[in-house]
């Protein structure tokens, strides 16, 4: 089944936001370790998985998740559409992320509809801190500025990445089947961005691995540090 068409049959067992309850959030913690234990994690960007911690929340706050995610989707967007006005005169980077965008506009619908089809009602949420700590990390002059933005991309694409992979069975159901199926396109996107960080250092003699190495460090310490608000991208609840 396809994402858009398990948006389109809605899912009882979701139906009434956070009826997934306790029982799910215990079973997802188990599913998240029994995951860690079977396999040590390893990624070509990415140090750490998501904390069962963060995986239990997320099925027991599934408004929150949808909703955030949704303006996730938005600003991935948003974000692809600004580097085709910043790098305007490079045509293999703006054909690039303008296909990205439209992507991540039809991934917006689908989660829309979802949120539709579960009754979620929309409201406005402040972004988590994710995105924004990490973009403190990207230079303010060029050519350095160009590279970073494209790692600061391919990082937080490679997290949804990775979280849709641990959410889809954590959670199940019509939420699940989208999750699933949002996940290859987000493996493209981090790759689409990595291979432009290359194209950027390899132009300008800038040393890519150093720059991957700084974003991992603080990526991984925004995902296992404590975090006071959940979203998407957030990190371990409640230890604040
Ligand atoms: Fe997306
Ligand atoms: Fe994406």
């Amino acid at each position: 089944m396809s994402a858009a068409e398990a948006g389109d049959a809605g899912d009882a067992s979701m139906t009434g936001a956070a009826t997934t309850g306790a029982t799910t959030a215990v079973a997802a913690v188990a599913l998240a370790e029994a995951r860690g234990a079977a396999a040590p994690f390893s990624h070509p960007l990415l140090r750490t998985a998501t904390p069962g911690a963060w995986i239990a929340l997320a099925c027991g706050s599934p408004d929150i998740l949808l909703i955030d995610h949704a303006n996730c989707e938005k600003k991935a967007a948003s974000t692809a559409l600004s580097l085709m006005f910043a790098y305007a005169e490079d045509l293999e980077l703006t054909d690039k992320m303008s296909r990205l965008a439209r992507e991540e506009l039809r991934h917006y619908e689908q989660v829309a509809k979802l949120m539709k089809s579960l009754r979620v009602v929309p409201q406005r949420l402040a972004p988590g801190r994710y995105a924004e700590r990490l973009r403190r990390l990207v230079a303010k002059t060029e050519p350095e500025r160009e590279v970073d933005l494209m790692v600061c991309g391919a990082f937080i694409e490679a997290r949804s990445c990775e979280r849709f992979a641990a959410l889809a069975p954590a959670i199940g159901g019509s939420a699940g089947a989208l999750f699933q199926g949002l996940h290859d396109a987000e493996a493209r996107h981090y790759r689409v961005y990595l291979d432009l960080a290359r194209r950027a250092a390899a132009r300008n003699g800038i040393d890519l691995a150093a720059r991957v190495k700084e974003f991992a460090v603080r990526e991984a310490e925004l995902i296992t540090g404590p975090d006071a608000v959940f979203r998407f991208h957030s990190g371990v609840p409640g230890l604040l």
